[in-house]
């Protein structure tokens, strides 16, 4: 039995400040659930978002990390900075990584082993641009991305690895991959880890949808066999928003 797990993708939003404010709140409105909540704060927020959620089971991520531990690398981040945070999770590979600063398979592969090292649970996103779905090469994508951004990482460590699987034209645009549409993706990768890994492995992995997840639309996703999870970008934002999407089963 897959848990539903929903992750809120706060991207470059939130000060330290209104991160505490809404870290506050969230933990408060989740009480009681037992869907499993992860926030993906800017760097620079994280330290006072953690501080916040000492004794929540809400779980802190960051949206991205150094491929390397340490050494003159301006402007990066390292896993075991994250870690000395108390941050255990780490968003690899989202496609706004991909698109507007140029990461490729190859080098997202390189983080997700590095943080999968260091003990780090990784929320690895993948997913087709519009012009290759209407290219019909969805399945093509999709097995690269998986098969490129998992090499390496052995069926035991798949246990701390969740798929996002992000159509990137639904991401921000208000359009949402219909659930159907969605499913059959999910579906489709599911079956690529089976041939890749195990059947077992195929049947705990989780994977999310994200592009567009609202209040309107989670409960029509979450119903579909191969959907366990949501990682949410703008509905994040507000408590208001993302709690209906968190408690999506009441
Ligand atoms: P969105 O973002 O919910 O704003 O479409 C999703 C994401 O990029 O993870």
């Amino acid at each position: 039995m897959r848990k539903a797990y929903i992750a809120g993708n706060w991207k470059m939003n939130m000060t330290p400040s209104e991160g505490v404010a809404f870290a506050k709140e969230l933990a408060e409105a989740v009480k009681g659930l037992d869907t499993k909540v992860m926030v993906a704060p800017p760097f620079v927020t994280i330290p006072a978002v953690v501080e916040a959620l000492k004794g929540s089971s809400i779980i802190v991520a960051a949206q991205n990390m150094s491929d390397n531990l340490s050494g003159a690398f301006t402007g990066e981040v390292s896993a075991l900075m994250l870690k000395d945070l108390g941050v255990t999770n780490v968003i690899l590979g989202h496609s706004e990584r991909r698109s507007l600063y140029g990461e490729t398979d190859q080098f997202i592969n390189k983080k997700v082993l590095l943080a999968l090292a260091q003990g780090m649970d990784v929320d690895l996103c993948i997913g087709e641009t519009l012009e290759e779905r209407e290219a019909g090469k969805l399945e093509e994508v999709l097995t690269r991305q998986v098969t490129e951004g998992l090499k390496g990482v052995s069926a035991e460590d798949m246990a701390h690895i969740t798929l996002a699987y992000e159509p990137v034209w639904a991401i921000g645009t208000g359009k949402t991959a219909t659930p159907e549409d969605a499913d059959d993706a999910h579906a489709f990768i599911r079956k690529l880890i089976e041939k890749l890994y195990t059947k077992g492995v195929a049947e705990e992995l989780i994977i999310q949808y994200g592009g567009s997840v609202k209040a309107s639309n989670v409960k029509a996703l979450m119903s579909k066999e191969h959907i366990d999870g949501a990682l949410v970008g703008g509905a994040s934002l507000s408590v208001e928003q993302f709690l209906p999407i968190v408690a999506f089963d009441k």
